[in-house]
């Protein structure tokens, strides 16, 4: 627990001694702590339109590809994905489908009221038990046992209705600092049902927020966010210039001289794929970026590979032989069509995509002496499940597993 947390449980135990007078101005502090109430400023900002704003995200979470385009491009600024549809439309509708369009919302979103409006999930002690109810400004939760009708604003939610859906609520400290809730309770999509949030537990809460999820502030909270988004930036307690969801934009990088550019000729000059730099291993920075890299694995899981790290696709990939012995010619879209849901790819591309290298009749590879046709991914990339998550990761260090 940090030295300003401290204070606040402090302070917030002397004054339940105190007056009546003094408790209820504390109700109406605590209140609006409990309750943020920029929702509506939130929604009017979920549609994205032409953008003025050409800085993207807070300078620690910039990522890789808009770097590049901001600094070569000082000009350029977000259109939103509906304009690459005008040219783009099958890349358009494949990614409509894919989870990094949806992974991100508002809570008022009617499909994300309906995981939760209604329902109740009991946490068990200390907190009790939640129930979810939806207003014009979405949901929010209560736990009547402890604090009777009083609301909690649930604000954001994170993941796409594929796994799994984390709400996130964004507060002020009393000094004014934003910090975030992480809801201790999901939706998860195979039992149509709410669970624990996969997270530490924190059997000890200290202020009402607390009992509500778990706390992050700073860098984490940022990154939290800036993983699920195309762009937005933290102000107070709420995301503005908010482009939810990993969009055409967020990999490409802002598109207004692309555009207009496009519009004016016919072969417009490279935007971003094509470029010299846009390259295998700026790819995999690309996709790591948000599918994390070694940087962001311990010293110690880097050394002993535990099962958790196949969530983590891009550090199994750059252990394998494949990439390693490849020169350069293996990278995540050797496999992966980035605008392309994996859910609709047929296990038979996965296959092509193996023995493009791995046949009898290429030479320079060596093919398989047990199955050289067929079932590649079962024994080579098995698929893991992980404690509490819905879905399970296939481990992206291509090997020979010994019990296969
Ligand atoms: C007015 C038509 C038009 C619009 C709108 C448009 N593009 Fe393009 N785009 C083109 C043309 C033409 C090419 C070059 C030929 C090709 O590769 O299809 C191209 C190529 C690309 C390429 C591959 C080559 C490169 O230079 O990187 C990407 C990526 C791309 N566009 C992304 C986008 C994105 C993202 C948007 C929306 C922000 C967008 N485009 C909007 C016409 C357009
Ligand atoms: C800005 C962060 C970010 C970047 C960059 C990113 N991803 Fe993702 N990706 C996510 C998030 C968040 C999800 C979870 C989506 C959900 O909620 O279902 C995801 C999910 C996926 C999925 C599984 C979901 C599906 O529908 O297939 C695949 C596959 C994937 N990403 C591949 C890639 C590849 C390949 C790249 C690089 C070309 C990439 N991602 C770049 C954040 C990112
Ligand atoms: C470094 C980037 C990054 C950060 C930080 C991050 N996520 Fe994600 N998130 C991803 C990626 C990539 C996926 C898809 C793969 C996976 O589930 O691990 C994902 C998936 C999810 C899912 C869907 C899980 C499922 O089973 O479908 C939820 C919910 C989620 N994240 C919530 C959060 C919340 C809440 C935070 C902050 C407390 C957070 N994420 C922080 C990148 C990130
Ligand atoms: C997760 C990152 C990511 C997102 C989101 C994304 N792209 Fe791409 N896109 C890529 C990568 C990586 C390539 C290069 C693919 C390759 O080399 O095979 C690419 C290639 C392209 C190309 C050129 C090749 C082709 O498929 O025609 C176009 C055009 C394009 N993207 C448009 C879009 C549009 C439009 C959107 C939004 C609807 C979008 N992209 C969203 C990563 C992304
Ligand atoms: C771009 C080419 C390429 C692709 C695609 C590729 N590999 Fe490889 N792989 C290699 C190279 C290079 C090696 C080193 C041996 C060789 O030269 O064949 C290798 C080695 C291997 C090994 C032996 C690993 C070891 O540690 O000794 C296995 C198993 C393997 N690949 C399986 C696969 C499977 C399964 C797929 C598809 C999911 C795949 N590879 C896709 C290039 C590739
Ligand atoms: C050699 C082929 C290959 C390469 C290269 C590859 N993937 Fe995959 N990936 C797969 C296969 C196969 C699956 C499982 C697909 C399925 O379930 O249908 C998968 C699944 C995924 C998923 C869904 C979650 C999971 O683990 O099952 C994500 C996210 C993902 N890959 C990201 C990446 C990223 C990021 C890169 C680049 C660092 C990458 N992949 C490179 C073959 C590959
Ligand atoms: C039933 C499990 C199984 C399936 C399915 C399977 N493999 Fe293998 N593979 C193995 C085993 C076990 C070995 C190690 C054999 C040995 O060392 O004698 C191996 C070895 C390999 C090697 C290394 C060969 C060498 O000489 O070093 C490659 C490459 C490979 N497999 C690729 C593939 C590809 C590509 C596919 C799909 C077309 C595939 N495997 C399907 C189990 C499997």
């Amino acid at each position: 627990m940090c030295a300003s947390q401290e204070k606040r449980v402090k302070r917030f135990l002397v004054s339940l001694t105190l007056a009546w007078i003094i408790f209820s101005v504390l109700v109406s502090i605590w209140q609006t702590e409990i309750v943020p109430t920029q929702q509506s400023a939130i929604a009017q900002e979920r549609s994205p339109g032409i953008s003025t704003m050409s800085n993207l995200t807070t300078k620690a979470t910039a990522n890789a590809s808009t770097e590049l385009i901001e600094t070569k491009n000082g000009a350029a600024t977000y259109v939103g994905r509906d304009t690459c549809k005008e040219c783009h439309a099958e890349n358009h509708e494949l990614h409509s489908h894919h989870g990094h369009h949806k992974t991100f919302a508002t809570t008022n979103d009617p499909s994300i009221v309906a995981m939760f409006d209604g329902r109740s999930y009991d946490s068990g002690e200390p907190y009790g038990t939640f129930t979810y109810h939806a207003d014009e400004e979405g949901l929010f939760a209560r736990l009547q046992e402890k604090f009777g009708e009083r609301k909690f604003r649930l604000q954001y939610a994170l993941g796409s209705a594929d796994g799994a859906v984390t709400l996130l609520s964004l507060l002020p400290d009393p000094d004014g600092k934003t910090f975030a809730i992480e809801h201790r309770v999901s939706w998860f999509r195979d039992g149509d049902e709410l669970r624990p949030t996969p997270q530490e537990d924190n059997r000890n809460p200290q202020t009402p927020a607390d009992f509500f999820g778990l706390r992050h502030q700073g860098k984490v909270m940022e990154k939290c966010i800036d993983c699920h988004i195309t762009r937005g930036t933290i102000s107070e307690q709420t995301v503005v210039d908010l482009i939810p969801g990993v969009n055409c934009e967020k990999c490409h990088g802002p598109g207004s001289e692309h555009v207009r550019l496009a519009r004016s000729s016919k072969n417009p000059p490279k935007y971003s794929v094509g470029k010299s730099d846009w390259d295998t291993e700026s790819e995999i920075q690309l996709c790591g970026n948000c599918h994390r890299l070694p940087v962001t694995v311990s010293r110690s899981e880097l050394r002993e590979y535990p099962d958790e790290l196949a969530r983590f696709q891009p550090v199994g990939l750059l252990r394998s032989q494949c990439f390693v012995q490849s020169q350069g010619q293996l990278r995540c879209t050797t496999c992966h069509n980035p605008h392309q849901t994996i859910a609709e790819i047929p296990e038979s591309e996965h296959v092509s995509n193996c023995v493009q290298c791995h046949q009898e009749t290429n030479a320079q590879h060596v093919s398989c002496p047990i199955s050289p046709s067929e079932n590649c991914i079962e024994c080579h990339m098995p698929a893991r499940a992980l404690p509490g998550l819905s879905v399970s990761f296939h481990d992206h260090w291509i090997r020979v597993h010994p019990e296969k």
